[in-house]
């Protein structure tokens, strides 16, 4: 028996085990968080006799007779201000990191109430978090040390909720103290505890699964093989290659290959049957690179082979123009894989109902996505299976695809029973696509003045076992990979190949990121051969209004790249030496693909509920679209509420994707808002009582084809792009000691909101540039969490974001996105501070020969 003192509450434990375990599963102690179970989050931080420490390190013996404080123990003066100190400076993201935080922030304040920002700094340096940047949280942090030194005191709120304002978002309080749930925080009656077996190798026949053993095994209420899907084997999110599990006399495909799933009434129980599965394989050689895949003689991996897609887009006569330029530079770079490091592991909880249905509690980019893949699978009509989603604790892209949502539904649909699946964070790393690792040749000219006059690139996307979203990511990859320039001349082509490696996918960026670090990087280049500046030669080629893209679309009135320059001309002035990058990101899927934003206004109880199934995953979509109903409306914040995406509800606002939830579903809730408002001119609120408004935005652009077509020379592939330079200063030991980032937003709805983007944004792409690789061997995961490079708060420098307010579009009031390409130019402008202040070019990421990482680790034989 041990026994301590919980929240100031004695408690008694028969037996021993892990702490985080005990107060999640034992204690409900929602704010206790399990991110990882490797002590290397913090989501599960407490506090011990004083002291901020990591649950998941500990166990119930090694706190007997001391003192335990979560969250849920603070005094009610202590949560007020916390929360306030947190929700004012827009400090909460996706949220899951938060409880964390606020102990580790308890912990300092309480030991010493005035500390400096260095010691705020290493008090969260056991906290990763992935979606901040860190800034807001210290800051945050001296804020609460601030109003509790002066006896709790603090502004009160004198927003509206109209666009431009800070207004706190909605879920702030509940994600920091821990009250609101995410799925794995779900319990319900008779659940049981779902459990995958995964491929053992990258490729191998499987000859037989026997699942006897598991079978019997006491709390095992179900097992379930491929043969047991009663729909549709092969699922996708745009091509239906992956299946569900990987049957018998078929080939695996990668080491997070599904075999087989079961369901037990304990985790202990559902982790232990699926090791005894016994599998016999026939292992095969694996396809490790796309060079290996692409071989002559390479076996297919799937019934069309080994290129997943191509892009090619062609403008001018490059030929002509790299051979009558004046200076030509030509560069193979390589960019490496990337892990999202989403805080949330995955989890998905499926619960049967007395109907003969199915409610699946999520956390993915999309409630509707998840819908339609799972009834695909069960072979059901759509109103059979509900989507609902709980907080999402960090997407990144990372989210896009099926995981354990699936699998969560089978078992529950097979055994009647409600049915929990949340991956360990091993089994996450091993599962979800990555960012692409890409090979690219880039060549770039220009004339005696810097002006750019031709682009050739070539680039092999390694697009890992299935399809996810490797076909768009291409081609963002390829219709970017020229910059935000005019240049006249551009041949582009590039393959996304499928190999024997984790899949890759959407993550923050989606290809720009790759293509941005080339292109930049040539730049510089050229503008050594030129005798210019950085900071000039991007000025001197960046793209105008009326100015033609290098995929032929005319830049708007809206674009904002010069602006962005001259936001960042003083600290050039000041810091010759600095980095300096440019970027641009679409916003929306355009090229032609259905993108639509849709919201409902319901009039309940005298207030608004604005309806929408736009995923929030940290980048606050939900008080987007809230102050946009009252910017349109006049009605104040307090009378407008967001509901949770849920298919049964909220109508279908497409993914959370390519930056488009604030401009696409910003778009249809100033519609809607816009006919309310009309509505309201001439009754009253409490008039409308029962009534639902709807408003649709339906983005029309032109498909990606040869843009020189006589029918239409110039098309729309996009309906906005965002724009941006960002500029890096190194300090005397050659670390990142400032980042400036000047984005072009069209307009800030919420500007705390645009700034969490651009500093979790930069610090994600200083991990990228410098820290940050997800290596493989044998096409398993050759890293861990703690491994992968995710920065602290103490690796962070300051970042100062400079906000250009320029679009006059009427779409979301002219808002464009923001969510990705904060971290574009990042790396590219990193690599330019290191290369202007030793002149050498470094082609690979993350960099060389920096204080961050002396020599690049190999990657075992993956590459
Ligand atoms: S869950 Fe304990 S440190 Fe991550
Ligand atoms: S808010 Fe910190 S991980 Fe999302």
């Amino acid at each position: 028996m041990f026994q301590f003192t919980l929240n100031g509450r004695n408690v008694a434990v028969e037996a021993d085990k892990n702490l985080m375990e005990y107060l999640r599963a034992d204690a409900r102690m929602t704010s206790v968080k399990d991110g990882c179970a490797e002590g290397v989050c913090g989501t599960c931080s407490v506090i011990v006799n004083g002291k901020a420490v990591r649950a998941c390190t500990l166990t119930v013996a090694k706190v007997n007779g001391k003192s335990v404080t979560t969250s849920e123990g603070l005094s009610a003066r202590e949560r007020e201000v916390y929360a306030w100190a947190f929700g004012e400076v827009g400090a909460v993201q996706c949220g899951f990191c938060m409880p964390g935080m606020l102990i580790s922030a308890k912990a300092l304040l309480d030991a010493n109430p005035a500390p400096t920002a260095a010691e705020v700094k290493s008090a969260i340096r056991y906290n990763l978090c992935r979606c901040t940047g860190y800034a807001k949280v210290e800051r945050a942090i001296q804020l609460a040390a601030a109003a509790l030194g002066n006896g709790g005191a603090h502004e009160t709120d004198s927003t509206t909720g109209r666009v431009g304002e800070r207004i706190v978002r909605a879920d702030a309080h509940e994600k920091l103290l821990g009250t609101g749930e995410f799925v794995d925080d779900m319990q319900v009656p008779g659940m049981l505890y779902g459990a995958v077996l995964r491929a053992k190798f990258p490729r191998a026949l499987v000859k037989k699964i026997d699942v006897a053993a598991a079978r019997a095994f006491p709390g095992v209420e179900v097992v379930l093989t491929a043969r047991d899907v009663p729909g549709e084997r092969l699922i996708g999110h745009v091509v239906y290659d992956w299946p569900v599990m990987i049957a018998e006399s078929e080939e695996t495909r990668y080491v997070g290959d599904a075999l087989a799933v079961l369901a037990a009434t304990t985790k202990e129980a559902a982790r232990r049957a699926i090791e005894l599965i016994e599998v016999e394989y026939e292992e095969r050689e694996p396809l490790l690179s796309p060079a290996a895949a692409l071989a002559g003689d390479a076996p297919s991996l799937h019934p069309k082979g080994n290129v997943l897609s191509t892009t090619v887009l062609k403008r001018g006569d490059v030929e002509r123009a790299i051979a009558e330029a004046k200076h030509v530079v030509t560069q193979r770079y390589s960019t490496p894989r990337q892990e999202h490091g989403f805080l949330e592991p995955e989890s998905a909880l499926a619960v049967p109902t007395q109907c003969g249905s199915l409610t699946v509690y999520t956390a993915g980019q999309s409630v509707y996505d998840d819908h339609r893949e799972i009834v695909r699978m069960l072979g059901v009509a759509g109103e059979k299976v509900r989507v609902i989603s709980k907080f999402v604790g960090g997407g990144f892209g990372g989210k896009e695809d099926m995981s354990v949502q699936h699998h969560a539904a089978l078992l529950a649909w097979h055994s009647g029973r409600p049915v929990k699946l949340t991956l360990s964070r091993n089994e996450s790393l091993r599962v979800h696509p990555k960012r692409h690792p890409m090979e690219i040749d880039c060549t770039t000219a220009c004339d005696e003045n810097g002006k750019l006059t031709a682009a050739r690139v070539r680039l092999v996307a390694d697009t890992g076992a299935y399809a996810s979203l490797g076909g768009p990511v291409l081609q963002r990859a390829c219709t970017h990979a020229a910059g935000p320039y005019q240049i006249d001349n551009v041949d582009i082509e590039g393959r996304a190949v499928y190999t024997n490696n984790i899949p890759s996918g959407a993550m923050r960026g989606f290809g720009v990121t790759q293509t941005c670090f080339a292109m930049e990087s040539n730049l510089n280049l050229l503008a050594r051969e030129v005798g210019i500046s950085p900071w000039e030669m991007r000025f001197r080629n960046a793209i105008e209004p009326g100015g033609v893209l290098s995929n032929g679309q005319i830049a708007d009135g809206g674009t904002a790249l010069k602006e962005t320059l001259l936001a960042v001309k003083d600290v050039i002035d000041a810091h010759p030496d600095a980095g300096i990058a440019c970027a641009f990101k679409n916003t929306g899927k355009g090229v032609g693909v259905k993108d639509v934003g849709r919201v409902k206004l319901k009039v309940e109880d005298g207030r608004v509920v604005i309806c929408t199934s736009a995923a929030c995953m940290g980048q606050g979509i939900a008080t987007v679209v809230l102050q946009i109903v009252a910017e349109a409306t006049g009605l104040d914040k307090s009378l407008l509420t967001v509901h949770a995406p849920d298919t049964d509800v909220t109508p279908d606002s497409g993914t959370s994707t390519a930056s488009r939830q604030t401009t696409i579903t910003g778009e249809a809730a100033r519609r809607a808002a816009n006919v309310l408002k009309e509505e309201l001119s001439h009754r009253a609120l409490a008039e409308l009582e029962g009534e639902t408004i709807c408003g649709e935005f339906d983005c029309v652009t032109d498909p990606l084809s040869e843009p020189t077509s006589s029918d239409k020379p110039n098309r729309v592939h996009h309906v906005a792009y965002g724009y941006a330079t960002q500029v890096v200063v190194l300090d005397d030991a050659g670390k990142v000691e400032k980042v400036v980032a000047a984005h072009d937003v069209g307009r800030a709805i919420n500007p705390n909101g645009v700034e969490g983007q651009i500093e979790g944004g930069v610090v994600m792409g200083m991990g990228y540039a410098l820290t940050e690789e997800f290596a493989v061997r044998n096409g398993a995961p050759a890293v861990t969490y703690g491994t992968i490079g995710l920065l602290r708060s103490t690796q962070t420098p300051e970042i100062e974001c400079r906000i250009i307010e320029k679009n006059q579009s009427e779409l979301a009031y002219g808002a464009k996105g923001i969510g990705e390409i904060v971290m574009i130019p990042t790396a590219p402008a990193i690599a330019c501070a290191y290369w202007q202040r030793d002149g050498k070019l470094r082609t690979s990421l993350p960099l060389n020969e920096t204080p961050y990482r002396r020599s690049r680790v190999k990657e075992g034989a993956s590459q």
